[in-house]
């Protein structure tokens, strides 16, 4: 007879699977194809393109290739539907999604069985984890319906809305997607990802049974095709997209100058920095739910092991035992902990970057998977900076391993990537991790945890993860435009690019009367050696600097080491908002005068300068109480959400209300940590330029704010390109802002565009919370917190 310990030693996991028998039935009733789900039904099904279970290759389903006219048809439902379900009380669609999730529920075990068969993940994953946080959604967005009104007074929805979502949460991204669309009074045209179509259809069909009005969520099938009819219809008033850079790139630029919404949530290369004093059993143990959770084909994945030195042949020993160990196999097997790669091409993609990295010198362990479309757990050592394992978003069970020696050079290491979306820093002193989250570059920071997600927790990246949050407040917003008081004013006429003139050019003057441009705290003469005239009403007032390229770039790097006001308290930054309004204060005449020769009369250049002083009040009133917030979301965690500054901000002004337009911008950007390089009105730059005697006497540091003038498009377009910039603010021509959004797409930087003259800056549109929101991005740390 066997000792019991040979028993333990070779006992083995029996089968345990899963019963299928509820989605199969539902994938035979639809044996003859899926079509879109438009206006509350099924359409015939069109040309179709087999989905597949990646765990057996099997072929579960056809599904329909959306066509444009399929998209047009989806987008037509969606607006008619629309007024109707904005118009209905929050309570009303508040109902609507509390029976969306009361459905999920009830269907729970279907969905879980339904998403693993198409994607390959486990049903563990989906039973415990995908399925409860979809419901989590539609309950927590059941309540902003519910508030809504009282939580954004004034502010509307912005109509149709076109989602795009990927493959590897296919629900749940569905979830973050339409749940707050939906409770903000949107409709939604939605198109799931071609490897994974299905539960999108299951759900929407689940909606109609929960009595969801017909054409308030559309679901259109297809590949990247579909996916650009919808980016491209000029129905749609915002796009959501989560999925790849590239594609996030891609869409960036096809809606430039659209004036759709648009939030990105794109890839990740999220480090995972394991201290010296960390509990090294939780870190091996987060390590596998950092990188081996959903096969590692999670944007927010922690693929960059960096463990401190000390402790590096430890962990990496532990780390490798634990890997051996993990079962790779039937999805379906409730005890299996990595399920099938989504598809063959992916499964293709991974393994090639694998050899890559491993041709380039990586050293390869991994364990063990099964023949098919699964990929083993896999540990990279020896990755150099530039191996393409260190580099590349490999979206598969592909861990790499670096050491350090000290916390800057590990926050060097963890900032050393172009992608900001998440970070998990384990450490039993809650001063470094604390230290640690501050100065990491990511909008999701978990401590001694990972991966962890809730619906009152905006979830989003900074840099080229895209900008946007999903999910909390934030996420909501993005659905919404605020309250505009105030009617739209008429398209201000765009400025003529200026003529050059030599710098010393007209009658010798005994001092030189060209005001200069402001950069880095000292007054900058232009790069060009040329200027421009400025004419008022009675002919030419002065001369103003021509900026260029150069000055651009000098502007940036002088703003960029600025980057201690972004660490400055509120309080700081409030007090020296406050000596610049008594500053400005103490020379109201001077700058009404100065705007008077302009053209203004008196009488309205006096209001603009006073608008200006109490505007500069007012955002020295917020720098110290636009603050986050602490949000409740699972145990034992609390939320903080930080509102952090964007970095270096462009800002091109509108080209009339010289002063004020000009301050409205800046001040709430500099009053939030950023600095800033405008470019002011290109007509009547003088009363900016006036502005630096008023910063160097209200102790802003330099760099904070600097100025350059000249050809306002021009300029505006280096900013937009510029990578070391991180959102640009652009108040022009329509053209303008088209030229701006598509620039941006190059470090995927924020951009705010409108066209000069619609908004009324002299009135409260021109000032309030937007423009907080605008100047910071929030970052959630995720901190432990009681039992
Ligand atoms: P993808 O970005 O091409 O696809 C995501 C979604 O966008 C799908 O629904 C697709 O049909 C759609 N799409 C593709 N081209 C489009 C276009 N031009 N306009 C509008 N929609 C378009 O991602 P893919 O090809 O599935 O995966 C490639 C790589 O992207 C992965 O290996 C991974 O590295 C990364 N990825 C990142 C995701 C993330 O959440 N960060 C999600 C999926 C993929």
């Amino acid at each position: 007879m066997p000792t019991l310990t040979e028993i333990l030693e070779t006992m083995d996991y029996g089968p345990a699977p899963e019963d299928a028998k509820i989605a199969q039935s539902w994938l035979d009733k639809h044996s003859g194809g899926f079509g879109h789900f438009i206006n509350g039904q099924f359409t015939k099904p069109g040309q179709c393109f087999a989905v597949s279970n990646p765990a057996t290759g099997a072929e579960i389903a056809q599904v329909t290739q959306g066509t444009a006219e399929d998209v047009e048809m989806a987008v037509k439902a969606a607006r008619a539907a629309q007024p109707k379900w904005a118009a209905l009380p929050g309570h009303a669609r508040a109902k609507h999604l509390y029976a969306l999730a009361r459905h999920v529920q009830q269907h729970a075990r279907f969905l879980a069985v339904l998403e693993t068969i198409d994607n390959g993940k486990p049903i563990r994953e989906t039973r415990d984890i995908d399925v409860p946080l979809v419901a989590r959604h539609f309950y927590h967005h059941a309540g902003w319906a519910e508030i809504m009104a009282d939580e954004f007074p004034g502010a509307t929805p912005q109509g149709v809305c076109g989602q795009v979502i990927p493959w590897n949460f296919p629900l749940l991204m569905l979830a973050w997607k339409v749940a707050p669309a939906l409770a903000a009074g949107n409709t939604v045209v939605l198109k799931p990802a071609e490897y994974t179509p299905l539960t999108a259809l299951a759900l929407a069909e689940i909606a109609a049974e929960a009595g969801l009005p017909k054409g308030v969520l559309n679901i259109v099938t297809g590949d990247g095709a579909t996916g650009a009819a919808i980016v491209g219809h000029g129905d749609i008033d915002k796009l959501a997209f989560t999925g790849s850079t590239d594609v996030g790139r891609i869409i960036r630029r096809q809606t430039a100058g659209s004036g759709k919404g648009l939030t990105l949530e794109l890839g990740g290369k999220s480090p995972f920095i394991v201290f010296a004093d960390a509990d090294i059993d939780a870190a091996v143990e987060g390590v596998v739910d950092a990188i081996w959770f959903n096969q590692g084909q999670v944007c927010c994945a922690g693929s960059r092991i960096l463990v401190a030195e000390s402790i590096a042949p430890r962990f990496t020993q532990l780390l490798k035992q634990r890997m051996t160990k993990l079962r790779v196999g039937d999805p379906l097997d409730k005890s299996i902990d990595m399920g099938a790669i989504v598809h063959p091409v992916q499964l293709d993609r991974i393994a090639s970057l694998v050899d890559q990295g491993k041709a380039s010198g990586a050293a390869i362990t991994q364990g063990t998977a099964p023949q098919g479309c699964f990929y083993p757990p896999t540990l990279a050592e020896n990755v150099e900076p530039a191996n393409i394992l260190a580099t590349e978003e490999i979206f598969g069970p592909v861990v790499t391993l670096t050491t350090f020696r000290t916390p800057e050079d590990a926050l060097a290491l963890a900032n050393a990537t172009n992608y900001g979306l998440a970070a998990s820093v384990w450490s039993e002193n809650v001063n470094l991790a604390l230290d640690v989250a501050a100065k990491v570059k990511a909008g999701v920071v978990w401590i001694n945890a990972t991966n962890l997600f809730d619906a009152a927790a905006g979830f989003g990246g900074y840099r080229e993860s895209g900008f946007g949050r999903e999910g909390g407040r934030e996420g909501m917003m993005a659905y919404l435009r605020p309250a505009r008081p105030g009617k739209p004013g008429k398209p201000e006429a765009s400025p003529a690019t200026p003529d050059p003139l030599p710098a010393l050019s007209g009658p010798a003057q005994p001092i030189d009367r060209t005001a200069k441009m402001y950069i880095g705290g000292k007054q900058a003469r232009p790069d060009s050696g040329y200027v421009y005239q400025v004419t008022g009403p009675k002919g030419p007032v002065g001369m103003a600097g021509l900026g260029n390229r150069k000055d651009i770039r000098n502007a940036v790097e002088a703003a960029h080491k600025a980057a201690g006001w972004g660490k400055a308290t509120g309080h700081n930054r409030a007090q020296v908002l406050y000596y610049l309004a008594e500053n400005l204060s103490a020379r109201a005449g001077e700058f009404a005068d100065r705007l008077h020769s302009f053209g203004q009369s008196k009488k309205s250049a006096e209001a603009e300068v006073d608008a200006t002083l109490r505007r500069a009040f007012w955002y020295a009133a917020q720098a110290d109480k636009f603050d986050g917030a602490v949000h409740s979301t699972s145990n034992p965690y609390v939320t903080l959400a930080m509102n952090e500054p964007l970095g270096v901000v462009g800002v091109a002004c509108p080209d009339s209300l010289p002063l004020l337009g000009l301050m409205s911008l800046v001040l709430p950007a500099i009053a939030m940590g950023n600095a800033v390089v405008a470019l002011p009105s290109q007509s009547h730059p003088l009363a900016a330029t006036d502005l630096y005697q008023v910063f160097d006497t209200s102790d802003l540091p330099g760099g904070v704010v600097n100025l350059v003038t000249g050809p306002r498009d021009e300029l505006a377009k280096t900013l937009a390109d510029h990578d070391d910039v991180a959102a640009m603010w652009y108040f022009g021509s329509a053209e303008g802002c088209a030229m701006v959004e598509t620039a941006s797409a190059g470090n995927l930087k924020q951009t705010w565009t409108e066209v000069a003259g619609t908004r009324d800056f002299t009135g409260p549109a021109g000032q309030g919370r937007e423009f907080l929101h605008r100047a910071t991005q929030v970052k959630n740390i995720w901190v432990p917190y009681g039992e």
